[in-house]
């Protein structure tokens, strides 16, 4: 049985979806809280509860007795941990989100995780704990150059599951993932909201004069790795990169997605955000030998099924609430 944290985000609704195709039982948990439209969250929760398998709880980590009463109720033998305050903008808004939803939440599942000898916990942290550096693609073995609180927030997650789960029987990885997309996703981030833009015909800003580059990663991809490494029990923890290795300019997306939609984005133009890195392109090298996985979506693929999903997609309305 699994434990999925942050299951109606967009992520850890994909894993879901995932785990009960394989038959798996999953309880997942969410706090639903308003980052982004709740009930766009409600909506991806109503989807998973169509399985029989899944079982749902709204509760909020830092609700310790909750969070207690659930690991004495179930006998989880994955637990896979995506709830998070995610957003590197908003970290400068509201800096105590990010505290008590990647740290603080962090800190109390691992205490449980703990006490109950869970047997295989994987923590979703973030590429954004290495910021931007000289030589690319980044390994697993790179200096963290956190340049906004949010990744700042992840970098002590990791040291402080490292910390806590030294030494015990739990077999723990942390995977990194870089900039993941597709169907469901975030309305924070850039595919989303270009086309939500696109379809009101509104203009797009575009940030860093569209020169920076990100490995994008298709979501399908993602949970099929996190899949592959939630069988692999393994006595030493392993930190693993997720990424295509396939950086792309955000320029060159938008032409795909203009070439896909056959339709001209209006764009304005933008000097890079503060905190927001230049490149982000990962080595998978370690992943692709840990798990033998290598057949990565390519990004026109990946845009073309996630165009398509939105294009099908009836309620839109949920998600045209920005912050
Ligand atoms: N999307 C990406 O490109 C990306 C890249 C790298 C890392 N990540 C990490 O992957 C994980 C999932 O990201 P996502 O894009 O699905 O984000 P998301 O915001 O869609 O999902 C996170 C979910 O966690 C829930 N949540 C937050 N705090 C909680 C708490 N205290 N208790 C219970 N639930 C809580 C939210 O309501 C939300 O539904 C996060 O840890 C994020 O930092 C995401």
């Amino acid at each position: 049985m699994y434990l999925v944290t942050g299951c109606a985000g967009f992520i850890g609704f994909h894993m879901c979806k995932l785990l009960l195709e394989k038959k798996y039982k999953v309880v997942g948990i969410d706090n639903l809280n308003s980052y982004y439209s709740e009930n766009y969250k409600k909506h991806r929760v109503s989807k998973l509860k169509n399985d029989k398998n899944f079982i749902f709880y709204k509760y909020d980590l830092n609700q310790k007795k909750n969070i207690q009463k659930l690991f004495l109720s179930y006998k989880f033998y994955n637990v896979i941990h995506f709830a998070a305050q995610p957003g590197v903008m908003y970290s400068y808004k509201n800096p105590k989100s990010y505290l008590r939803n990647n740290v603080d939440a962090t800190d109390l599942l691992v205490d449980q995780i703990k006490k109950n000898r869970i047997k295989h916990f994987i923590f979703s942290s973030s590429s954004s704990v290495y910021g931007d550096h000289k030589r690319y693609p980044i390994n697993e073995n790179f200096k963290f150059k956190p340049k906004n609180y949010y990744a700042k927030t992840k970098i002590t997650c990791e040291k402080l599951i490292k910390k806590k789960l030294k030494n015990t029987t739990t077999s723990v990885k942390i995977i990194r993932p870089f900039t993941v997309y597709g169907p469901y996703g975030r309305p924070d981030m850039l595919i989303l909201k270009l086309l939500s833009l696109i379809k009101r015909n509104k203009a797009v800003k575009i940030y860093d004069f569209g020169n920076q580059k990100r490995d994008f990663t298709f979501v399908d991809d993602v949970v099929h790795i996190i899949y592959l490494l939630s069988k692999k029990i393994d006595s030493n923890l392993n930190v693993l990169n997720i990424c295509a290795s396939r950086p792309i300019k955000i320029n060159d997306v938008i032409l795909i997605v203009q070439n896909i939609l056959n339709q001209k984005i209006k764009i304005n133009y933008e000097r890079k955000r503060k905190g927001e890195m230049k490149i982000t392109y990962g080595s998978n090298k370690k992943l692709i030998k840990y798990i033998n996985f290598k057949k990565f979506t390519n990004i026109k693929d990946g845009l073309k099924e996630t165009i398509k999903w939105f294009q099908n997609f009836k309620n839109k309305s949920l998600f045209i609430k920005i912050r």
